[in-house]
């Protein structure tokens, strides 16, 4: 796969490989091998009979089918699968109803496969059948299209919608444009990756024929306010991808505009100089340029938190990261970026901040009242003048106080501004609420952090291997 098999002279001279080679090595590589595949249809097998006989308990339960990338033949057979199985409910079902009965059925079905209930609109039943293999089980209503009542109602229109589009060729293309986005950090809808959902990779390839119809749009005529497919209502946001079977959801709306713009980048250059690195992610990764000095410029906030459904967590604490930078820029520290991670699993959150220098001028300037506007400066002097460096009037004729930050060091400072709060309370808290103990702040990399921690944390202070690429 290492695509020097064909090579023509690119821009330069420079030797570049062809792209209708890496792409079909690649597409190769990313089809399920026969072992694979006749695995997991075993398991499905299996699976959709445990559930069908749970089901049939239940009335309200009108039929049982499979669903999802493995109905659609566009599943990735590694690292792991997913075998998605809907139970279609009566639509008369009441919601809590509708609720406990999938789960009930879930958790018998799959009794000896260790379930665990996960949460996306709602709670659903998920089970590893076996190393690789997951089962979900997923209830929704027995609807027409478009009378939408819970979010899984479009699934089955979507597997009627690609199983009439997708060839067998444009299946296989399907995977290869989800190995591309999971090598490239954006695959997943989840609120954790705001990334592409594999529904969105069969809706490109599905609209621009193949993957490389589909990158190469990206990476030469997708311009801002570009509208994928066709769309019953404006949509704001910087590209559009319409779902086929409903004209009013922009399936773009999960994706982050950073993720849309990496994307656009990495098929730039995946079309400038096409190589199997771009389907793998380890070798994706080994492109990055890591500049590891600005470790020492990293501020890391780690607090634990009661459990909850991830995507609202994840949603959580990329905020509190946000609100954490703007506050500090506000204090006068040079922000450069952000970002957060989740271990939901162990109930801990982490906000990074790199900043430009981990240390501020120990006063700022405070601005009091001006002549003009006010009659009040003596009461601002009785007030300021006590814990005041200095005091002036400025070319406004304004007052002003050079007060001393009690820190002016990052790690305190944050410190400073995550206890008061803890004592007091705010409404615009910096961190999520139902925290659990103290959170802890330190500045630069520490053997505190864990391999995925650490990870989210290098992205930090690291250049886009596509952005590399390019250069
Ligand atoms: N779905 C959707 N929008 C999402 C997530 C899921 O419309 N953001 C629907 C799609 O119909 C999808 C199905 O739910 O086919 C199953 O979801 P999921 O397992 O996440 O996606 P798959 O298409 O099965 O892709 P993957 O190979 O990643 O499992
Ligand atoms: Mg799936």
């Amino acid at each position: 796969m290492s695509g020097t098999a064909a090579v023509k002279k690119g821009r330069g001279g420079k030797k570049r490989a062809d792209i209708r080679k890496v792409i079909a090595d690649a597409r190769d590589a990313a089809r399920p091998t026969d072992v694979q595949a006749a695995r997991a249809k075993r398991l499905a097998d299996m699976m959709l009979g445990l559930i069908t006989e749970e089901a049939a308990k239940h009335p309200e339960i009108l039929d049982v089918e499979v669903g999802g990338s493995y109905r659609k033949g566009t599943w990735l057979a590694k690292p792991e699968m997913d075998v998605d199985v809907y139970l279609r409910f009566d639509r008369s079902t009441e919601q809590d109803r509708f609720k406990d009965v999938a789960i009930d059925v879930g958790r018998a079905a799959l009794r000896d496969f260790a379930p665990y209930l996960k949460f996306s609109d709602h709670p659903y039943v998920e089970a590893r059948l076996q190393k690789g293999v997951l089962a979900n089980v997923v209830p929704c209503y027995d609807v027409d299209e478009g009378r939408w009542q819970s979010a899984a109602d479009r699934s089955r229109f979507h597997v009627q919608y690609m199983t009439r589009r997708l060839t067998k060729r444009m299946k296989d293309d399907v995977r290869l444009l989800k190995s591309f986005l999971k090598a490239n950090g954006l695959y997943g809808a989840q609120v954790a990756t705001n990334g592409f959902s594999g529904y969105v990779a069969e809706v490109l390839v599905s609209h621009y024929g193949s993957f490389e119809g589909a990158v190469r749009a990206f990476a030469r005529d997708v311009v801002p306010g570009y509208v994928i497919g066709r769309a019953a209502r404006e949509f704001t946001g910087i590209i559009s991808i319409i779902d086929p079977i409903d004209g009013n959801r922009n399936l773009a709306a999960a994706i982050s505009s950073a993720n849309m713009v990496r994307f656009v980048l990495a098929c730039r250059a995946f079309v400038r100089e096409p190589s199997a690195d771009f389907f793998d992610g380890r070798r994706a990764k080994r492109s990055r340029r890591v500049a590891r000095r600005y470790w020492d410029n990293l501020l890391v906030v780690r607090f634990g938190f009661r459990k909850r459904a991830p995507d609202v967590i994840w949603g959580q604490v990329k905020k509190s990261a946000a609100k954490l930078a703007k506050k500090l820029a506000q204090d006068g520290f040079a922000v450069h970026r952000h970002g957060a991670h989740v271990e939901t699993g162990e109930g801990r959150g982490y906000l990074f901040v790199l900043l430009g220098a981990t240390e501020i001028s120990p006063v700022y300037v405070q601005y009091g009242p001006e002549f003009s506007m006010s009659e009040n400066l003596d009461a601002y002097i009785g007030k300021n003048l006590g814990d005041s460096e200095m005091m002036w009037v400025d070319a406004k004729g304004r007052l002003v106080a050079l007060k001393k930050w009690d820190d002016s060091r990052a790690d305190a400072h944050a410190r400073r501004l995550l206890n008061r709060e803890n004592a007091g309370g705010s409404a615009d808290a910096l961190l999520p609420p139902g925290r659990e103990g103290r959170p802890k702040v330190w500045i630069g990399s520490t053997a505190d952090l864990g391999a995925a921690a650490r990870g989210a944390a290098e992205e930090l202070i690291a250049t886009d291997a596509a952005i590399v690429r390019l250069s």
